[in-house]
């Protein structure tokens, strides 16, 4: 059971993208080496938003393609390290499973070793290789509510429970 599950409402797409930049802010503050956040919701609940505006928020320019065709979207990430006093060169990862029709074809297809590795990694679908994938720090379900969306946030590690903390009061109201 994860000790950290917020409820929100996000009222708008600008919500989402709020909500994904305040926890990718949080991971740059002390960025751990590893981080994997499962993004789950029905076609159009907001996964896509969220992985966006996340990846701006560590830096990323440029087009943000959808891997829901490729499968998985890498780029490369220069984060200011502030202990180090330098720069923590690493990787995102943006992977979609939406086309996989088996859960094991999660073992051919290289992502443990992608996900289980240095970097940061949101998965859109994670349902679709269920009880593979390794434990989450986040899980952010999305789900419609007429025009708005209901959020639930659970942090299921440490540094979960630290990024969850860190969201700004004014979005945990819902
Ligand atoms: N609160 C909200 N958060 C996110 N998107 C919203 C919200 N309200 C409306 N939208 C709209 O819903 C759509 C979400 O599309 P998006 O591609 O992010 O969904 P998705 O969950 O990735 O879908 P798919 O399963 O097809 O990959 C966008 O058109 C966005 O503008
Ligand atoms: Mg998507």
């Amino acid at each position: 059971m994860p000790s950290v599950a917020l409820t929100l409402r996000l009222a708008d797409e600008h919500d989402t993208e709020t909500l994904a930049s305040a926890l990718a802010l949080a991971w740059m503050q002390h960025p751990e080496p590893r981080l994997l956040i499962t993004l789950d919701g029905d076609l159009g609940a907001g996964k896509t938003t969220f992985a966006r505006a996340f990846l701006r928020a560590l830096g990323v320019q440029g087009r943000i393609k959808s891997p829901s065709f490729s499968l998985l979207e890498e780029y490369k990430l220069d984060i200011p390290d502030l202990q180090l006093k330098g720069t923590l060169q690493t990787s995102a990862y943006h992977i979609d499973l939406y086309r996989f029709s088996d859960p094991h074809e999660w073992d051919d297809s290289g992502l443990r070793d992608v996900v289980g590795g240095a970097g940061v990694s949101m998965i859109e679908w994670p349902q679709r290789a269920q009880g593979l994938l390794p434990l989450a720090d986040l899980s952010v379900h999305l789900e419609p509510d007429g025009e708005q969306r209901r959020c639930t946030v659970r942090a299921w590690t440490e540094q979960g429970q630290r990024l969850a903390r860190a969201l700004p009061e004014g979005l945990k109201s819902g």
